[in-house]
């Protein structure tokens, strides 16, 4: 038998939450987020799961040539854009749209000069200062796109910096820019990440693109994924492999950071940092044991991670263990570990196996 570690692709979860992005935004069209591998559950598996989406939005070129060549033929973006004037005949070639936010892929498309179709999300900084032209260059940056023959459809785009936050004073903020700078642009337009659609209609425009909740967690840090109706799409499943009977004093794992205080029961499982569970997560941190919460003990090592058995007689070598999904939100588990469901997601090693359900 193989290590007893590998992640559940819940498939009809998928599929659920794109339905819950279509309630919250029933006229715009969806373009489905699925860069880092489908935040770990797999791109093509994800990509077949939210099928019915009306486009994917991911980085690598690979993996949208892969897409298209599987027949998926919806919208294709690609949210950082190209990087060398070499790409864009593959993108011409496979009818993939790009990003642009910077001059340097302007000048890189002048100098392509096959007329063609190129769609291209033209992309505003209205405040997050990562990807963009200033509200000062975007004109410019439109009428130069609008002149290049190799450019078809323009479509504008902007990305939001805190709407996973309290308050929506810097979503107003980025908005009134964006409807300023665009005021009079007769194009598609494209703003609204997960918590955009979740808490702010007035952004959906004519596209959304969810990522995070489309995988069933919640982009708020105040509000479950199960409240806003999501289902999780993972289930990192395990089994203990070893169990310690420890007297009071004995402690466990790298460091010693964990002492009984009284005789107990401590369980070995399959399931360690290079797994892509958090390493600094902290004592206490929940995980599931035979269907029951617990809390995981000690330093996570590379491989292993020791959990309570206190309350849990039941349990022995071969007992199930949810490390996240389900009753242990995957939200839970990184708020635990001080940082967010994206990075456990995104982090899932490639050795482990995924299995769709
Ligand atoms: C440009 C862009 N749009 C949309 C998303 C999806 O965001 P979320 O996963 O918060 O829905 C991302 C993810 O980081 C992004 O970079």
């Amino acid at each position: 038998m193989s290590r007893p570690i590998h992640a559940l692709i819940d498939l009809s979860a998928l599929e659920h939450n794109l339905s819950v992005v279509r309630r919250h935004a029933p006229r715009s069209r969806v373009m489905a987020v699925i860069k880092a591998d489908a935040y770990g559950h797999g791109l093509m598996r994800a990509a077949k799961a939210l099928k019915s989406a009306d486009g994917f939005a991911m980085l690598e070129l690979d993996a949208a040539i892969c897409l298209r060549e599987a027949g998926f033929r919806q919208t294709i973006l690609l949210i950082e854009g190209f990087f060398s004037v070499s790409e864009l005949a593959l993108l011409e070639h496979y009818q993939l749209s790009t990003v642009i936010h910077h001059s340097e892929q302007l000048e890189m498309l002048s100098a392509y000069k096959r007329p063609g179709g190129l769609d291209v999300f033209l992309k505003l900084n209205t405040g997050m200062n990562r990807l963009g032209f200033t509200p000062e260059q975007f004109s410019s940056a439109l009428e130069s796109l609008k002149s290049n023959l190799a450019v078809g459809q323009v479509t504008l785009m902007t990305h939001f910096a805190c709407a996973d936050e309290p308050g929506g004073e810097v979503v107003t903020r980025q908005l009134e820019c964006f409807n300023t700078v665009t005021a009079g642009c007769n194009l598609s337009r494209t703003l609204a990440n997960s918590a955009a659609i979740l808490r702010y209609p007035k952004t959906h425009a004519d596209w959304v693109r969810p990522g995070i909740m489309l995988y069933g967690a919640s982009p708020f840090p105040d509000t479950a994924a199960s409240k806003l109706g999501l289902c999780s799409a993972m289930t990192l499943s395990s089994r203990i492999i070893s169990i310690q009977n420890l007297r009071t004093g004995d402690k466990v794992g790298y460091g010693h950071v964990f002492r009984a205080d009284s005789p107990m029961r401590v369980g070995i499982v399959a399931g360690g940092y290079a797994d892509g569970y958090p390493r600094h997560a902290p004592i206490g941190t929940p995980i599931l044991v035979n269907n029951k919460r617990t809390r995981i003990l000690g330093r996570v090592s590379m491989d292993m991670l020791h959990v309570d058995l206190s309350g849990i007689e039941s349990a022995g070598v071969g007992s199930p263990v949810t490390i996240w999904g389900g009753e242990i939100p995957v939200d839970e588990v990184a708020q635990s570990a001080d940082t967010i469901s994206y990075e456990i997601l995104c982090s899932l090693a490639p050795r482990i196996p995924r299995i769709e359900t």
